[in-house]
């Protein structure tokens, strides 16, 4: 029986994740399920064991479970110590679980598969909640000249700067105090564009040649790729290779075996436009 992997979330319908190890799996080889399982609220301990007690040998927990999942490994990697989150679980030949988390290193890998340079530049990231704090060390760990966290609670903002300054230069500030300020590389990691409303933020923040980078990903350009495309920015991306960036990772600390993201992105990225062509 082939090795039984699951992305387990609340919703979960939307998950592009079996689609993702699908293609991962026709590139090499390897011989696996990968399924999605909605986890009622509360259940996650339940669902994970049953999983795990089945011969599940992996785990990707999406929304809400993160924190979850977090509690439930034996161990974690120190970078998921330091996000304070885990979707990533994965099962030792002991029968131990061991907690990690891909999602920063799978956008920093997806800025620079782009060619976007992160070292020596200026960055700002919008937002201070649990997918922010889950960025902040691949992206420090890239050596920027600083690192600036803006968020409408600017007490959350100033918590991720305790928590992280040891590895770099890093502020807090609000969205007003960025006015006159200018940044190399701009990353929403706001939840502001999944409720349908917007980030109010200053013009001129965009240096030139910037690039800006929204953590979430839609089939048309989101909200703040619109205002950066405004405002004149030339290199735009939305969170799409993130995500499969992200599923890369766990993909190779499953089955030790590193899988080609670009030709994912460009299929997921062919099949929402196709859809979207099919809706309107
Ligand atoms: P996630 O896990 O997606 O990071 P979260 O921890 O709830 O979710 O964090 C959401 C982030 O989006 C927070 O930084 C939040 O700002 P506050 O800390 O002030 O709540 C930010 N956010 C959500 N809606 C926003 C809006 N309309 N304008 C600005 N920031 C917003």
């Amino acid at each position: 029986m082939s090795d039984s992997y699951a992305v387990f979330g609340n919703p979960i319908a939307q998950s592009k994740s079996p689609a993702i190890h699908r293609h991962f799996c026709e590139q090499t080889g390897e011989d696996m399920t990968y399924t999605k399982q909605l986890v009622a609220e509360g259940e996650f301990q339940t669902a994970a064991d049953a999983f795990f007690a089945d011969g599940g040998r992996g785990l990707n927990i999406t929304s809400p479970f993160k924190l979850d999942a977090f509690q439930y490994a034996d161990r974690r990697t120190p970078r998921a110590e330091r996000a304070g989150a885990v979707n990533l679980l994965i099962k030792e030949n002991d029968g131990s679980i061991t907690g990690d988390t891909s999602d920063g290193v799978g956008m920093v890998n997806d800025m620079l598969n782009m060619g976007w340079e992160l070292g020596g530049k200026k960055l700002l990231i919008l937002g201070a909640g649990g997918a922010v704090r889950g960025v902040l060390e691949p992206l420090l760990g890239q050596q920027p000249a600083n690192l600036t966290i803006a968020n409408r609670t600017l007490a959350k903002a100033e918590q991720l700067v305790k928590d992280f300054h040891d590895l770099g230069e890093l502020k807090a500030c609000s969205f007003d105090d960025l006015a006159g300020r200018q940044f190399d590389v701009i990353i929403n990691g706001t939840s502001a564009g999944l409720h349908g409303e917007r980030v109010n933020l200053p013009a001129n923040l965009l240096a030139p040649d910037s690039a800006c980078y929204d953590m979430s990903y839609a089939a048309e350009p989101t909200g703040f790729l619109c205002w950066a495309e405004r405002e004149g920015c030339k290199q735009l991306s939305d969170g799409l290779g993130m995500l499969v960036g992200q599923a890369a990772e766990s993909f190779y600390a499953w089955r030790h075996i590193r899988p080609e993201v670009v030709p994912v992105i460009t299929e997921l990225r062919r099949k929402m436009t196709e859809s979207k062509k099919k809706a309107s």
